[in-house]
Order: structure tokens, then sequence, then C-alpha cells
């Protein structure tokens, strides 16, 4: 097993999004979205997070991956502004996964990740069954609204109620970049939708796509498709066939997310990435293989649970009021809203009894999709997946089997973060 050790500062850092205007971006080592970390399942990681934002708690946040509970930067750990923490954990057999890391102070997650904090944690298997002919592409996306003196502009009541949509969705910190491929390529691409609340409905056009991964790591098998849909947080590994020459745009679709009050952001037709198909052939691509690899199935649930999300808007003598709940409560940080046993397999029915779409995220673990519900139609999921981030759609019940395997207090909340800030989240013990 290897050691891996690494440094991460966040601080404020000026770049150039448009000529001549200067923004104000928080960083990690200088850099919005972050560095991307890869290490090896099997791996020590060893990483000293400074904070150098002014005035301001943070954390990291390591998203998605099954680390202790007090190295997963959770509100209850806060590192105060100036101070630096060492976080440190083994990587496990089996993690291999796209995961990414992002700040989790109390109050302030929003923010902080709006502002540009957040990166990449690639764990690589010993042995991957994806052709390395295809090369593994990251795409984050993230996006941003700058103000016309070019600073990122506060939240608004409506960014609260919606969650923050930027007016530029940028593809590793870039507007619509470029990518050449020869004829007949195949590319690996991870997709991370990093942004606060924006959902991204995607497709490449004429180029064929497969989905291979999810957020916790290989399907299966390939699951061909027409197009994703990438709820704030989720991430997914795609194979991209390129059989014609020509330009191919990985574009926008029109998803009905629920939107609430002015300024519904029209999405339908962006381009977030153009690729060039060269006219001549490249080296010939392996095939995909059959099969990835095997899911292992998490048996009998012992426990059943709910999680009801809801929101309540209104007006009162104090101006507009809106609140976000999960089973009626808005988070408190000292108080346990569920005990579950380390190693029980349960069943937790989320229900969405509100007005948008909420994706439902519980930390340290990966949990497989059982059912959707809606309208009192059941459906499967299109394929089985670990998952640590799943869409609940207005009005819809998703059913998902949990474990957590390693003990101490966990976060499960929405997110798109200006809900999380607002309260819907709560705290699992797990003992
Ligand atoms: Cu990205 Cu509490 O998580
Ligand atoms: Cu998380
Ligand atoms: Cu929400």
């Amino acid at each position: 097993a290897g050691l891996f050790q690494a440094k991460l500062t966040a601080a404020p850092t000026t770049v150039r999004f448009a000529e001549g205007v200067e923004t104000q971006v928080l960083a990690y080592n200088g850099m919005a979205p972050g560095p991307l970390i890869e290490a090896f399942e099997g791996d020590r990681i060893e990483i000293d997070f400074t904070n150098d934002i002014p005035g301001e708690d943070s954390t990291i946040h390591w998203h998605g991956m099954p680390v202790p509970a007090d190295q997963d930067g959770n509100p209850m750990d806060p590192v105060a502004s100036g101070a630096t923490r060492g976080y440190a954990f083994d990587l496990p057999a089996g993690s291999a996964a796209s995961y990414w890391f992002h700040p989790h102070p109390h109050g302030k997650t929003a923010e902080q990740v709006y502002r540009g904090l957040a990166g990449i944690f690639l764990v690589k298997p010993k042995a991957d069954p994806v052709p390395a002919a295809y090369g593994d592409t990251v795409l984050v996306f993230t996006d941003l609204r700058l103000g016309a003196d070019g600073a990122i502009s506060e939240n608004s009541m409506v960014d609260l109620m919606n969650g923050r949509v930027g007016d530029h969705v940028l593809v590793n910190g870039q507007k619509n970049p470029v990518l050449d491929v020869p004829l007949r390529a195949k590319r690996r691409f991870r997709l991370y939708n990093a942004t606060n609340a924006r959902f991204l409905k995607l497709s490449f056009g004429a180029a064929a796509m497969t989905v291979i991964g999810t957020d916790g790591g290989l399907l299966e098998a390939p699951f061909a498709v027409d197009d994703v849909l990438l709820a704030p947080a989720e991430r997914l590994e795609l194979v991209v066939s390129f059989e014609r020459p020509g330009t191919v745009q990985l574009q926008t679709l029109a998803y009905e997310r629920g939107w609430m009050g002015p300024g519904k952001p029209n999405d339908a037709g962006l381009a977030l990435l153009t690729v060039n198909v060269s006219d001549t052939p490249g080296e010939p691509m392996p095939p995909l293989p059959e099969k990835l690899g095997t899911l292992a199935a998490l048996g009998t649930p012992v426990v059943n649970r709910r999680f009801v999300f809801t929101e309540k808007m209104g007006m009162s003598a104090g101006g507009m009021e809106m609140g976000f709940f999960i089973n009626d409560v808005a988070f408190d940080m000292n108080r346990v809203d569920v005990t579950v046993k380390a190693g029980d397999v349960e069943l937790w029915e989320v229900i969405n009894r509100a007005d948008m779409d909420h994706p439902f995220h519980v930390h340290g673990t990966q949990f497989q999709v059982v059912e959707h519900e809606r309208d009192g139609k059941v459906t499967p999921p299109a394929y089985r997946a670990w998952k640590d981030t799943i869409n609940v759609a207005r009005g819809e019940t998703v059913r998902l089997l949990l474990k957590q395997d390693l003990p101490g207090q966990r976060m499960y909340h929405c997110h798109i973060l200006e809900h999380e800030q607002l309260g819907m989240m709560g705290i699992v013990d797990v003992t």
C-alpha cells in the first residue's frame, strides 16, 4: 500500500474570467476548481489542510468516501481561520470511484462552494477493466454568476429558495473548452456536477453514450443511454464513441426541476464542451468489456426509516419567510436525528412532498437505490449502482438500501447547498 500526502490551502485568489475584469474567488492551492487528487485503493491518505479564508471557519469534506467520521470535515469539526489540521484515512479495497471534496462549515458551505472551493478525488483500482486507450477525462461542472464589476454576488432570496444557479456553466473552470479526438475514438469521461443547485440533463448529440459508472464506482455492465441527468453532487462515468468526423457538442437539455419565483433559467441547448473529431482514424480502440465487475448485494434490511422533505414559504410581518425541513424539523447541530447500528442494512424511504426536486445525500457510505415511486407507479432503477446522492423529484419517493460501517456522526442532507444551509439536513449517529 502506498502513502499519499498532500497539502491543501483554502484562500482567496484573484482570477480573470473576462478580459480586464478581476474576480476574487476562493481556491484550494490557488486553483478553482481545486487540484485533482489521484490515489489508489489500499493507499493511506494524509492531507494537511490550512484554512486561510479570512474570518471564516472551513472544513474539507470527502464527499462519498468511506472515511472515519472524525476525518470527514463535518460541521461539528470546524477548522478556524488561520488554523491547520490533518485529515488521515485509509482507502479500503473496492473503494475505487469518482469522489470529490468541498468545505462543510456550518452555515457557510453554500457560499464557500459557489465562491470556488471544490476539488476532485479519484480513487483508482489496482486493475481497471476499462481500456486505458479510452483515456480518463474529468469534466467538472461549476457555474458562476458575476456582477458587472466582476465580483461574485451574494445569494438573493431567489437563490436561497431555489439554490443558486449561476449564469455561466464552466467545465474544468473554462467556458466551452475544446477537445480534439481522432475518428472512431472512444473516450472515458467522469462527469461531476459540482454546482450548488443546477440540474444538468446532458447529451453528446450524435456520439453514442454508455454509462459505465456512478458516484461509487463502476456498474456491473455498461448501459447505453441517449441522455443523462446529473443532479447537484452526482457523478457519472461515461464512455462516448466518436464514429463520425466533424464537431460534437456536449449540450444541456431541458429539465423541469420545479422553480419557485422569478428568474427561472432557460437552460436547454447550452454547449458545455466541443469535441472536434478528425477525418482520420486513430489507433483501433479495444472494445468495452461486457462485464465491468460485481456489485455486492446489501441483503435484507433490518430497519425501515422514512425521511420526508418539505418546504415552507410564506409572507409574515418580517417579510418573506422560508424553511426547508426533513421530517418537519430544520437542522440542529446539537441534535441526533437518527441512530443506526454499524453494519446493519437499512431501508431508507426518502419522500419529497415539496414543489421542487431535492437531491438526497448521505455521508460516509454508498447506497443502492431499490425503486422509485411516483403517482403510485413503482419503477426499479435502470441499473444497480453505488450512489451517495440521488435526486428525489417532486412528488417522488425513493427507496434505498444502505449500510454504515464506520461509527460516529454523519450528515444526510439535500445537496442543493442553499437548502442544506437553510435546514434540510440531519445527523445520523452510527454506533
Ligand atoms: Cu457533498 Cu454533506 O456533502
Ligand atoms: Cu458528502
Ligand atoms: Cu433541496
